[in-house]
């Protein structure tokens, strides 16, 4: 079931589940700030409540808020009891590659049973040892690793054969969806998910084409209901 939807906008989760198309949600901290969430962690655990009660059984990722190792033990463990279907993500290291944030998720995933989704990652090899360490879900940046020059097709493609390969329960999740054809492309590619943003989801429905034949439907439809 390939689609999540990467937001922290209630509307939105709310369009698109009553249209049967999401089967999860991702967040961050910077679409939080975005979709409005103030008020610090209080902010950020109503809406994420919202949101797990909103979509359960499928799954809502969050982010801890933290790089000290300490600090995300404790927040992994708060955010996973706010809601049974809640992973939380951990990026795959510091903000100048301090190299403690695997340590947390193996220990989190592995002797606390807390389901973690490792982020921030733009390479097939990072994803494999956020994988080895026993990540659930791999988050690789497939708009953000185009924007850097090479195809993230191919990053994803490695990275599938590897998990299958040595038999990783990771799953990928493919994020930073820039435009409507990165989804079914990053899926082809083996993307176990791609979280797409809204408007992105929106533009998959909406064709010029289709609209016009639509139009044409309605129109003679209309002419067929004045002859009668
Ligand atoms: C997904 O999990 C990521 O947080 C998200 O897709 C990042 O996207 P961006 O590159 O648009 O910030």
């Amino acid at each position: 079931m390939p689609i999540f939807l990467d937001t922290g906008n209630i509307k939105e989760v709310e369009r698109f589940l009553k249209m049967g198309i999401i089967r999860g949600v991702t967040t961050n901290p910077t679409i939080l700030l975005k979709d409005g969430v103030t008020g610090g962690m209080k902010g950020v655990k109503e809406r994420s409540i919202e949101i797990a009660r909103m979509i359960a059984p499928y799954p809502l990722s969050v982010e801890v808020t933290t790089n000290d190792s300490k600090k995300m033990l404790e927040q992994a463990q708060e955010l996973a009891g706010w809601a049974g279907n809640i992973n939380v993500k951990i990026t795959i290291h510091g903000p100048n590659g301090e190299l403690d944030n695997l340590s947390v998720v193996h220990e989190l995933e592995e002797k606390r049973n807390i389901r973690i989704n490792v982020t921030a990652m733009m390479s097939a090899q990072q994803c494999l040892l956020a994988a080895m360490a026993g990540a659930s879900y791999v988050s690789i940046f497939g708009g953000r690793v185009n924007n850097m020059g090479y195809n993230c097709c191919e990053e994803i493609s490695k990275l599938r054969q590897a998990l299958d390969d040595f038999g990783l329960k990771a799953k990928i999740i493919v994020g930073s969806t820039r435009e409507v054809l990165n989804v079914i492309e990053w899926l082809g590619a083996g993307a176990h998910y791609v979280t797409v943003a809204p408007n992105l989801l929106e533009g998959m429905i909406v064709h010029p084409y289709s609209k016009e034949t639509v139009q044409m439907f309605l129109a003679d439809a209309a002419k067929a209901e004045k002859t009668k």
